[in-house]
C-alpha cells in the first residue's frame, strides 16, 4: 500500500481504462519501463476557470505524447488521441480536482527484459493531484539558478522534442546536484557551451523589451509554455526573439525566468557559474536582482489566460465539465 502524502488531493488514478484506488500497486516488478525507462509521459495543468476546470492546452500535450511514443517506437498503441483527451478529463472530475497536475505515462509494460522491449505491450496510465508551484514560493527572492558543469545532452545523440522516462534521469542528477551545492535550480549549457534549459524548463530572457528564446537545435525541448509565451508577448507590447542565448546574453539581461507546465513562470534574480569548475563560483545578478517587472506581466498574463479570464485565448482552454 501507498500512502499520497506528497501528491495532494489524490484519490485515484486511471490505468487502461480503469480507476484504481492511490494506494493500491498493480504493477510487476519486471516491467520494461522501470528497468530502462522506456516510457513517455506528460506534464499539464488544469485550472480553475469560471466554467469550472480547465486543462491546458490539452491537445498539443496529447500531440506530443503521441509524437514521443513514435520517438520510442511504440508501434501498437492502446488509446487514441480523443480516448486520451476524455481520460485526462475524467480523472480530474473523478478526483473532485479544481485545479491539478496531470501525468499521462505511456510505457513498455510486462513481457520480455531484453533491452528490446520485443514483446512487452504498451500501457498507459494517467494521474492528477493538486501541484503547487514546482520551484516553490520564492516571493520577491525569485530563484538562484545555478549553470550546472555537465553539458545537455545534445541534439545529435537523441530527440529532444520527445519527453521519455529515462533522459529524465540527467535531470534528476543535476536537480539534485544543484539543491546540494544550494542553488534552487539547475541551469544546462549545449555541447556548444550556450545556454540550453533548465532540468525540465525553458529559459527566456528579456533584453530592451524583448522576449528571447531558444529553440530546438539548441539541445532544448520546445515547450509548449514557451510557446504560449511567445505568441501572447506582443499583446503586451513586448518584441520576440527566437535565437540562440549565450552565457552573457543571460549574465547581462534585464530579466530572466524558467518556464514550463510545472514551474509555470519563475523569474531567475542571481546565477551562479559552476561551468568553469572554479573553486569559487562566480555569481551573476540578474537585472535588478529581484523579479522582473515585465515578466511578472507576462505571468500575470499567462494566469489571466489559464484561469479562463482571456475570450482570445480560450482557444487553449479544454474545460472537463463540457
Ligand atoms: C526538459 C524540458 N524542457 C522544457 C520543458 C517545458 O515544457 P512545457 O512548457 O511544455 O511544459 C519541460 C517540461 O515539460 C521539460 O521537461
Amino acid at each position: 500500500m501507498f500512502s499520497n502524502t506528497h501528491f495532494s488531493k489524490a484519490k485515484k488514478y486511471w490505468y487502461m481504462g480503469k480507476f484504481y484506488d492511490w494506494s493500491e500497486p498493480i504493477f510487476h516488478p519486471m516491467m520494461h519501463a522501470l528497468h530502462y525507462g522506456t516510457s513517455t509521459f506528460e506534464g499539464i495543468r488544469a485550472y480553475l476557470t469560471p466554467h469550472g476546470p480547465a486543462i491546458f492546452r490539452l491537445k498539443e500535450h496529447v500531440d506530443r505524447l503521441f509524437h514521443s511514443a513514435s520517438v520510442i517506437k511504440m508501434k501498437v498503441l492502446p488509446f487514441t488521441k480523443e480516448e486520451i483527451i476524455q481520460a485526462c478529463k475524467d480523472v480530474i472530475r473523478e478526483n473532485g480536482l479544481d485545479q491539478a497536475y496531470i501525468r499521462p505515462l505511456m510505457f513498455y509494460s510486462y513481457g520480455n527484459l531484453g533491452l528490446v522491449p520485443s514483446f512487452c505491450p504498451i500501457e498507459l496510465l494517467i494521474g492528477a493531484w493538486e501541484w503547487g508551484a514546482y520551484l516553490g514560493e520564492t516571493g520577491d527572492k525569485g530563484v538562484f539558478g545555478c549553470i550546472v558543469p555537465k553539458r545537455r545532452i545534445h541534439i545529435s545523440q537523441l530527440d529532444l522534442s520527445a519527453k521519455l522516462g529515462g533522459v529524465y534521469v540527467q535531470s534528476t542528477i543535476n536537480g539534485l546536484e544543484a539543491r546540494e551545492r544550494g542553488y534552487d535550480e539547475a541551469i544546462f549549457l549545449n555541447l556548444e557551451g550556450r545556454i540550453a534549459e533548465g532540468p525540465g524548463e525553458n529559459i527566456c530572457l528579456i533584453k530592451n523589451n524583448v522576449l528571447h528564446a531558444n529553440s530546438a537545435s539548441e539541445s532544448v525541448l520546445e515547450g509548449i509554455t514557451r510557446s504560449s509565451l511567445l505568441e501572447i508577448a506582443p499583446d503586451l507590447g513586448l518584441k520576440t526573439l527566437i535565437a540562440p542565448i549565450t552565457k552573457e546574453d543571460l549574465f547581462s539581461a534585464d530579466e530572466a525566468f524558467y518556464c514550463g507546465t510545472a514551474a509555470e513562470i519563475s523569474p531567475i534574480t542571481k546565477v551562479a557559474d559552476l561551468s568553469e569548475k572554479l573553486e569559487n563560483p562566480p555569481v551573476y545578478i540578474i537585472g535588478s536582482g529581484k523579479p522582473g517587472v515585465l515578466t511578472m506581466k507576462l505571468a500575470e498574463a499567462y494566469r489571466q489566460i489559464v484561469t479562463g479570464k482571456n475570450p482570445k485565448y480560450e482557444k487553449w482552454l479544454a474545460y472537463v465539465n463540457k
